[in-house]
């Protein structure tokens, strides 16, 4: 049988988290947001791009949680965007009230679904998520570490002029900008950046991926950025309908993991079929320690205002 994952909201992120499951033929896909014809026309529009794409995933675009029944994981991206001069965190209290909401209905009509939660403030939005819910922390993960160190990787290659691929990037903390990408474990086939450019030019785009959502949504003035968010989520949805055990840094509930305990925070997970199946700890020095502990202190502040 097909897989079927289901994405809230259907918005520039959820429709573009869509395009990709499809055109990838990873499962089937429900679309759904509470705006009426969004859903159905994005969905109906993307179902006929199958033949196109000789893809068999079938798409559809709807308002009603039963279509989302047994989905087998549920992408939430429901929420409003930052608009130019927001922060992240200006979006909390509304989009919480939207994730009690969904994150119910979703449960409802799939006991058993993975949630990734996409929606901003990211780890707060998890956490709550993961309180609403009361999944295992196994079935409930944040994306949001492949989408920073995406954009870690992508001013790295460009900046030293090498394919992509070669370069991996090691994003640890919130999604917020107290993230903390950590340049001597990101590297150029194998090699750490850290030989391979002068501190001050690691520094610069350390600064620029921490800024990495501002810029966009900068340029876009009316919505954040949706190609490389959806796309991330799309790696993890990859990762765990294929059992891949991939390791990728993703928002998970640390329960002593760093010295943090209760909270979300971006970490590296081993991603399978049955969710997170592990969280890889490593020794961090005294100064990289500390610069989690502050980002943690940020997630922890927004968990804090909506008690969650
Ligand atoms: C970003 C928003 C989506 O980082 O959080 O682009």
């Amino acid at each position: 049988m097909r897989k079927k994952v289901s994405v809230v909201g259907a918005g520039n992120v959820g429709a573009t988290a869509a395009h990709w499951i499809a055109s990838k033929e990873l499962a089937d896909v429900v679309l759904i947001d509470i705006v009426e014809g969004v859903p159905q026309g994005k969905g109906l529009d993307l179902l006929e791009a199958m033949p196109i794409e000789k893809r068999d995933s079938h798409v559809l675009g709807t308002n009603d949680y039963a279509d989302t029944a047994n989905s087998d994981i549920v992408v939430i991206t429901a929420g409003i965007p930052r608009k130019p001069g927001m922060s992240r965190d200006d979006l909390l209290n509304t989009n919480y009230k939207i994730m009690q909401d969904v994150v119910g209905k979703v449960v409802a009509n799939s006991p058993n679904c993975i949630l990734i939660v996409v929606s901003n403030p990211l780890d707060a939005m998890a956490q709550a998520a993961f309180k609403i819910s009361k999944f295992k922390r196994e079935r409930v993960i944040g994306m949001a570490g492949v989408l920073d160190a995406a954009r870690f990787r992508a001013f790295i290659a460009e900046e030293l002029k090498v394919s992509v691929e070669n370069v991996t990037a090691f994003v640890l903390g919130g999604h917020g900008d107290t993230m903390v990408p950590l340049a001597r474990y990101s590297t150029v086939a194998g090699i750490p950046i850290t030989e391979l450019m002068d501190k001050a030019t690691v520094d610069r785009l350390v600064q620029r991926t921490r800024d990495g959502g501002a810029e966009i949504v900068k340029y876009l003035k009316t919505g954040s950025a949706y190609y490389a968010p959806s796309s991330a989520a799309t790696e993890m949805v990859e990762a765990i309908l294929k059992d891949k055990k991939k390791i990728l840094p993703c928002a998970a509930y640390l329960e002593g993991e760093y010295g943090i305990n209760g909270l979300f925070v971006g970490v590296p997970c081993k991603l399978g079929a049955r969710g997170l199946e592990q969280i890889i700890q490593i020794k961090l020095t005294p100064e990289e320690q500390a610069a989690l502990q502050k980002s943690a202190n940020a997630v922890q502040e927004l968990v804090k205002v909506i008690g969650a």
